[in-house]
C-alpha cells in the first residue's frame, strides 16, 4: 500500500523556480530519451485529486505499437494495438472500437507519454525546474511545464531512475510505484481481451477529439446570433461553457438536447432558415460530448 500524501504538502508550492527556460532541461530530456527506448512500461498508480476525495489506483502496462492495459477496481482497458476493448467490471459490460477512435485516460499516463511519442513535450512553452520533493519510495525533482494551452502541469522525476515517478495534471496527482521498463517487448498475449462470462457488449459511443474551444468556434460562428448572454433563446447560451453545459448530458450526445438539436434528418437548430450545421461539425460536437464534455 502507498502512504497516501497529506493534501496540504502536495498543494504546498516551492519557492521561486530555480531555472525556466523554454528548451527542455537536460532532466526531461533524459526521461523522454530512456522512456522512448524502452519497448515495455509497468507501473501501479494512484491518482488522487489535490481537492479531496479518496485515491483511485489502476496497474499500468504497456508496450511498443499501441499495446496496452489498464486495469482498476472498476475497470479494465485492453488494446492490441488496433483493437481497445473496455470493461466495466460493475455493469459487466464493455466496448470494442478500433485504436484509433477510442479514447483511454490518456491524461492518467501523461507523464510517460514519451514511451509512445518522442515529441510528447513538443508543445511545451516553458520549463521551470523546481526543488526536490519527498514522494513516497523516495525523492524527486519537481519539474513544472507550461503548455501550448497555458495550464501548468509538473512531472516528478526519480532521483534514483530519471525517469517521472509522477505528475501534477489539472486537479490531479498521480503517483506510480513499481515502475520498471525494459527493452523487451511485453507478449503480445498479455493484451489480448476476453470478455468475462456473461459480458455483455455494448456500442461505443464515436468520440471526435474536438476540444471545448473546437466546439465553441461552431457553435459562436452558427448560433450566437440567438443564443447569447444578452439574449440565450431556450435557456441555451453559447458565450460560456455554463451556458452550453445547460442542453449537454456530459458523456452522451444521444440525450444531450444540444446535439439533438443539430442533428437527425431535418435538424431544428439553427433557427431562421440558415442550413444545417456540416455533417463533420454535428460530429465533433457529439464526440466531444460522448468523451465527457470537458472544458478543455
Ligand atoms: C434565428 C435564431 C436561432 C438560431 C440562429 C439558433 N437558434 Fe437555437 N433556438 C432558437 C429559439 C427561438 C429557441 C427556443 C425555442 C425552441 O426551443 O425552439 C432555441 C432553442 C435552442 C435550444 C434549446 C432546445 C431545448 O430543447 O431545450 C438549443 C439547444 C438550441 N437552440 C441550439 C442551437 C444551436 C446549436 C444553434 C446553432 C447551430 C442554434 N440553436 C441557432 C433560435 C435560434
Amino acid at each position: 500500500m502507498l502512504k497516501l500524501l497529506a493534501v496540504s504538502s502536495l498543494a504546498t508550492l516551492f519557492g521561486a523556480a530555480l531555472i525556466t527556460q523554454t528548451d527542455a532541461p537536460a532532466i526531461i530530456k533524459s526521461h523522454v530519451a530512456t522512456l522512448h527506448a524502452a519497448k515495455s512500461f509497468k507501473a501501479e498508480l494512484m491518482l488522487r485529486k489535490l481537492s479531496g476525495g479518496s485515491p483511485d489506483k489502476e496497474t499500468v502496462s504497456y508496450s511498443k505499437d499501441g499495446m496496452f492495459k489498464i486495469e482498476s477496481a472498476k475497470s479494465l482497458a485492453v488494446s492490441d494495438g488496433k483493437t481497445v476493448w473496455i470493461l466495466n467490471k460493475e455493469a459487466n459490460t464493455y466496448t470494442e472500437a478500433p485504436a484509433s477512435l477510442a479514447r483511454t485516460k490518456e491524461s492518467d499516463v501523461w507523464a510517460w507519454a514519451a514511451f509512445f511519442n518522442e515529441e510528447a513535450f513538443k508543445g511545451v512553452k516553458e520549463y521551470s525546474v523546481k526543488g526536490s520533493r519527498n514522494l513516497p519510495g523516495g525523492p524527486a525533482t519537481e519539474v513544472s511545464m507550461k503548455l501550448a494551452n497555458d495550464k501548468e502541469v509538473s512531472l516528478f522525476i526519480d532521483s534514483k531512475t530519471g525517469v517521472a515517478k509522477g505528475a501534477m495534471n489539472g486537479d490531479w496527482i498521480i503517483i506510480g510505484s513499481n515502475i520498471s521498463m525494459s527493452k523487451d517487448a511485453v507478449d503480445a498475449k498479455d493484451f489480448a481481451f476476453a470478455a468475462p462470462a456473461g459480458a455483455k457488449k455494448e456500442e461505443p459511443k464515436p468520440v471526435s477529439g474536438a476540444s471545448f474551444a473546437d466546439v465553441q468556434k461552431i457553435l459562436v460562428a452558427n448560433c450566437q446570433g440567438c443564443h447569447n448572454d444578452g439574449n440565450p433563446k431556450g435557456r441555451f447560451s453559447v458565450d460560456s461553457y455554463a451556458g452550453i453545459m445547460r442542453k449537454v448530458t456530459a458523456g452522451d450526445a444521444a440525450n444531450s438536447a444540444l446535439y439533438r438539436s443539430i442533428s437527425g434528418p431535418r435538424p431544428k437548430m439553427p433557427a431562421g432558415g440558415a442550413a444545417p450545421l456540416s455533417k463533420a461539425d454535428q460530429d465533433s460536437i457529439a464526440g466531444w460530448i460522448n468523451a465527457g464534455a470537458k472544458n478543455e
